[in-house]
């Protein structure tokens, strides 16, 4: 059996109707898991999830709609998982925004309020509410999407920053406090990737040519670069690794 095995788990994802979290799900269904999709538009996780279960063979992809940014939504996205799939054993929380391009002096107070409440508290409440089938079961694996710009300050992303570096201490700090349990956290941090959600700043006219060549793989990200990290960090392969920050940007930003 492999150590990236994941058949009869269940896996939760926000933000994965497209772009990372959908890549990231189907590498997870393609191991063995069943995944529940998730994201605001019910058509596009129908879509997304009939692809996931064309190219596995098999229906283990379901797609329920929720917004991140409402507890309520995500308690019924827990409860609707359960009555699919049962209790669950990894949870992504990839879903996020960034409503704000500018200083951070100068941000509204309901703009700071959104950043904080979808990067950060979301998956906070997410967390809650998973963490008991995890540790009924005596372990379980969630990781959340933060980002590179939690490294450095920034004139114009410097509010989104602060809140994918306040998720990272929220991953390390749930490590520390489930550990005990068998529960792992750990928070994905990636460069510039060609999705929609950054498509302001790489889909330009020489951007993109101009970009890759400062990044030491000469290439922006793709959503598919994801997939293996996914799988590694929901598996046995990563079982001793939790409370982390793993980068993956291409060598653009490097551990010093
Ligand atoms: N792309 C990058 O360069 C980059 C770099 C660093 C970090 N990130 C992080 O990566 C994560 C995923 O981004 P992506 O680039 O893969 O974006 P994407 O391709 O645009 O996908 C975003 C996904 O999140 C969903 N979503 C957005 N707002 C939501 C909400 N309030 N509730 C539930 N679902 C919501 C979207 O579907 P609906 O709109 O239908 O809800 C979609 O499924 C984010 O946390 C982002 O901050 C991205």
């Amino acid at each position: 059996m492999s150590m990236f095995d994941l058949t009869g788990k269940v896996a939760l994802l926000t933000g994965a109707s497209k772009g990372m979290g959908f890549e990231m799900a189907k590498g997870l269904a393609e191991n063995g898991a069943t995944v529940i999709i998730s994201s605001r538009t019910q058509e596009d996780l129908d879509v997304a999830a009939k692809a996931i279960n064309d190219a596995v063979g098999a229906q283990r992809a379901h797609g329920v709609a929720a917004n991140i940014v409402h507890e309520d939504s995500l308690q019924a996205l827990v409860d609707k998982t359960h009555e699919i799939a049962g209790p669950i054993d990894i949870v992504v929380g990839n879903a996020g925004v960034n409503p704000y391009y500018g200083p951070i002096a100068e941000i509204t107070n309901k703009a700071y309020e959104r950043t904080m409440n979808a990067n950060v508290q979301s998956n906070l409440w997410l967390a809650r509410m998973v963490a008991p089938d995890m540790a009924a079961k005596g372990g379980g694996s969630m990781m959340f999407t933060s980002s590179i710009g939690a490294f450095k300050p920034s004139d114009t992303l410097g509010t989104y920053g602060v809140s994918k570096l306040a998720l990272i201490g929220l991953v390390r700090n749930l490590a520390m406090e489930l550990g005990p349990q068998g529960i792992r956290f750990n928070a994905i941090c990636p460069g510039l990737i060609k999705t929609d959600f950054a498509r302001e700043l790489w889909d330009k006219p020489g951007i993109e040519e101009k970009y890759s060549k400062s990044i030491p793989l000469r290439r922006l990200g793709n959503p598919d670069d994801f997939a293996g990290l996914a799988v590694f960090l929901a598996s046995d392969a990563s079982k001793y690794m939790t409370g982390q920050a793993l980068t993956v940007c291409g060598g653009s930003s490097m551990w010093s």
